[in-house]
């Protein structure tokens, strides 16, 4: 199996796998059913396999996935980078519980999703980075920031950063607190934070924390025409953020795009998923690609990429490939 390696997060002095374990299908709600044991097995694989790097969200599945995640890291906190968020609030006692975005100080610090409540399913005193899941535009960036930075200064969270702010956005909250990180989609479907944001978030030395790896399955190279998901899988409403690379006939299209990435892949002697992997990682600023990870065979796979190395020639290949897929925006989300 492949050896991992390891990236600095921006210009901070966090160190991260490349390859970064996501959370989100763990949690049972949002990525159809999770089989807990299969879970387990992979985060086990995960660690042996050097990932360092896991990141998780109250938003996943409303806390569940956390509170999975820290049971399985008892006992091995100290090999482990945990990344959470904050910024998306429900209210506990409705039903269903709509996430809606709240960056208010009780929010981030005491409510379902906030600071305390993460630290308590997690089993940990500490995070090793804490993100401000979604920008809240209904209240000034300022309070948020300051308590990020309290946050540190108490010792409950050693780096904070943020997810999805674009780059205006960066330019207010990177002058009020010292951000490592800015999580966003990047795969072969979706260059949109690419384009907009990479160059200044190099300038700025923040690092990058890509997001949809695999395009939220799309290039798992497991999908048929045939596939269908159950309606409490996400993905299953055709919309990947915004983009609607999974409607019925941009989801045709694109499983043919993915036939040729997968001729591609094959001549190189990887698999799809690594191809694509490997593709978000040849961007220098990426400190981490995450992939949410089902089963440990997932894993295993998905360490493959670290030995794809492309040539120009390749890259132009790819590009020529993507021209032919259907249902991407300019716009980022937002
Ligand atoms: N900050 C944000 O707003 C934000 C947004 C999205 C995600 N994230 C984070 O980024 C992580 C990764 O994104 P994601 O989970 O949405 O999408 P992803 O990693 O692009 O795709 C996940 C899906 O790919 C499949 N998969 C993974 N490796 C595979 C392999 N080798 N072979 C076959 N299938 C494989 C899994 O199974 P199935 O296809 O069978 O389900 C999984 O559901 C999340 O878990 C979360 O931590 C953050």
């Amino acid at each position: 199996m492949e050896s991992m390696r390891y990236r600095r997060m921006g210009n901070s002095d966090l160190v991260v796998s490349e390859i970064g374990y996501g959370c989100w299908p763990m949690g049972g709600e949002d990525f159809g059913a999770i089989d807990d044991a299969e879970t387990a097995r992979a985060v086990d694989r995960a660690i042996d396999s050097g990932v360092t790097l896991f990141d998780t969200a109250p938003a996943y599945s409303h806390g569940r996935a956390e509170e999975v995640l820290g049971n399985l890291l008892v006992g091995r906190r100290g090999n482990v980078i945990i990344v959470t968020k904050c910024g998306l609030h429900w209210d506990t006692d409705a039903d269903p519980r709509p996430l809606r975005r709240d960056s208010s100080r009780a929010s981030v610090l005491d409510g379902p999703g906030g600071l305390h409540a993460s630290l308590r399913r997690l089993r940990t005193d500490y995070l090793d980075l804490w993100l401000v899941h979604w920008p809240d535009v209904s209240q000034p960036f300022d309070d948020v920031m300051a308590v990020l930075i309290e946050a540190k200064a108490t010792g409950k969270v050693r780096h904070v950063g943020v997810s999805n702010f674009r780059p205006d956005q960066i330019a207010t909250v990177s002058s009020l607190a010292p951000l490592v990180a800015n999580q966003v989609g990047y795969n072969l479907f979706d260059r949109r934070w690419e384009q907009h944001s990479f160059a200044d978030l190099r300038q700025r030395g923040i690092g990058v924390m890509a997001y949809g790896s695999l395009a939220h399955g799309l290039l798992s190279g497991t999908w048929t025409r045939e596939t269908t998901l159950l309606s409490s899988d996400w993905r299953s409403r055709g919309m990947a953020f915004r983009q609607p690379l999974l409607t019925p006939e941009n989801l045709r299209a694109n499983l043919d795009v993915v036939d040729r990435l997968k001729a591609v892949a094959s001549r190189m002697g990887a698999s799809l998923p690594q191809l694509a992997l490997a593709w978000v990682l040849r961007e220098p600023i990426v400190s981490t690609a995450l992939v949410g990870f089902r089963r440990p065979e997932e894993v295993d796979e998905n360490l493959g990429a670290l030995r794809v190395a492309f040539t120009g020639a390749d890259l132009d290949e790819i590009d020529t490939i993507m021209a032919g897929a259907s249902g991407q925006v300019d716009e980022l989300p937002a």
